[in-house]
């Protein structure tokens, strides 16, 4: 009698401790996303309030893929920002509800984890703060959390989802962090470009590696501004790309209020550049091709140009190396093989 209760009373303590360790692998905090190869030296920023943890990115890529977001039940995050294509969209402009036209070109989600400052005018200071304004935004989802977080308390698979996550009901606040910690793990390396750089020299063509010496050359200057590992200075300039007389977008000017901002837009990083054709903060430039022409000619005059553009006099063999080293920098996107 009294061995069977032991045997009870065992089964009871191995049972519940193999529950806690569960809880335990529940909502673990990923203090370090894993990278693909060529990102390792890059500073991930993420949130402190907003931790990665498996469980917000199960719930994020769901939402992402979601058309009860928009207004209409017609839009999803990744109606404009298709993995298929780089996460951006192949229009020259986004369309959001009803086809309403945004007025700027979408950017891609890749390797959003490096950066601080978001849109192409630098206005949001966090994924989290893109995500709220996109859900206003008559040109995009023109929606509100209310009437989202009502729709998908419909929904049996949220309700567990948001529980898993947060611990709680579902909520606006958990709904923009979840999608914000989905687009943190979205990222791309491992590209023929990472390879030749660890050691691979097969990894680029002979054209492609012309094609690198020319981008990082005093006379290019592109590695200028497309520094570091991710291509981009973070930083914001005017390129030369043709602006829009009757209706000029002033880019970084809207948000500074300073002269000195005229025209200015966030230098975009280049990897995936492949995938992510129209070009530029108003998509007027199709394909990479074009887009060695634009700079070979010393983009568009505008008096508030950078003073690094200007003619470069490439011959055919140059350009042609500069493309192939532009494509060269397309990568493996994490997104389709890990966390999910
Ligand atoms: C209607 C098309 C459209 C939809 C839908 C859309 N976006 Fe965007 N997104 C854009 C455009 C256009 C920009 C650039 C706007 C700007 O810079 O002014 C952008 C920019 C961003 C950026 C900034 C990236 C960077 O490099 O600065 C993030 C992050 C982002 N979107 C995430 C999302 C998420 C998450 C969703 C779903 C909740 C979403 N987007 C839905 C069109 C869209
Ligand atoms: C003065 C800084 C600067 C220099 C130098 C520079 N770029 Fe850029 N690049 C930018 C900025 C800023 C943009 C975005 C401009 C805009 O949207 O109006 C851009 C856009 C691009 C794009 C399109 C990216 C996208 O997602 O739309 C490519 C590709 C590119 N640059 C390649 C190059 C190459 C190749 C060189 C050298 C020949 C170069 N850049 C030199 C700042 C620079």
């Amino acid at each position: 009698m009294k061995s069977k209760l032991l045997k009870i009373v065992s089964i009871i303590i191995v049972f519940s401790f193999i529950g806690c360790s569960n809880k335990k692998e529940q909502n673990k905090v990923i203090t370090k996303l894993d990278t693909p190869l060529g990102l390792e030296n890059l500073t991930q920023y993420i949130p402190k309030d907003n931790p990665l943890t498996k469980e917000k990115i199960s719930l994020g890529r769901d939402l992402f893929f979601d058309k009860r977001l928009s207004v209409d039940g017609t839009v999803s995050c990744s109606f404009c920002h298709s993995p298929l294509l780089g996460f951006s969209d192949g229009r020259y402009f986004a369309s959001g509800v009803f086809g309403l036209k945004s007025k700027r070109n979408t950017t891609t989600l890749l390797n959003r984890i490096f950066a601080q400052e978001n849109f192409w005018d630098g206005r949001a200071k966090s994924i989290e703060e893109v995500i709220s304004e996109h859900i206003k935004d008559p040109n995009v989802f023109a929606n509100n959390l209310d009437n989202i977080i009502k729709l998908l308390k419909e929904d049996k698979k949220y309700i567990k989802k948001f529980n898993n996550a947060f611990n709680s009901d579902i909520t606006g606040d958990g709904l923009v962090k979840a999608i914000a910690t989905f687009i943190r793990t979205l990222v791309t390396g491992n590209s023929p470009y990472d390879k030749f750089l660890a050691g691979d020299k097969n990894a680029l063509s002979e054209s492609a590696q012309s094609g690198l010496k020319l981008f990082m050359s005093d006379r290019l200057k592109c590695s200028v501004c497309h520094s570091g590992p991710n291509f981009s200075d973070e930083k914001y300039h005017n390129n030369g790309t043709k602006i829009n007389k009757e209706n000029p977008d002033l880019g970084r000017y809207l948000i500074t209020k300073n002269d000195e901002g005229m025209g200015k837009f966030r230098t975009p990083t280049l990897r995936d550049i492949g995938r992510t054709s129209p070009y530029m903060h108003n998509g007027s430039i199709k394909g990479l091709h074009a887009l060695v022409d634009f700079y070979n000619k010393g983009g568009e005059k505008n008096i508030y140009k950078s003073p690094l553009i200007k003619p470069l006099n490439l011959t055919d063999s140059e350009k042609n190396d500069l493309f192939n080293f532009l494509r060269s920098l397309t990568g493996t996107n994490v997104y389709f093989f890990g966390y999910r």
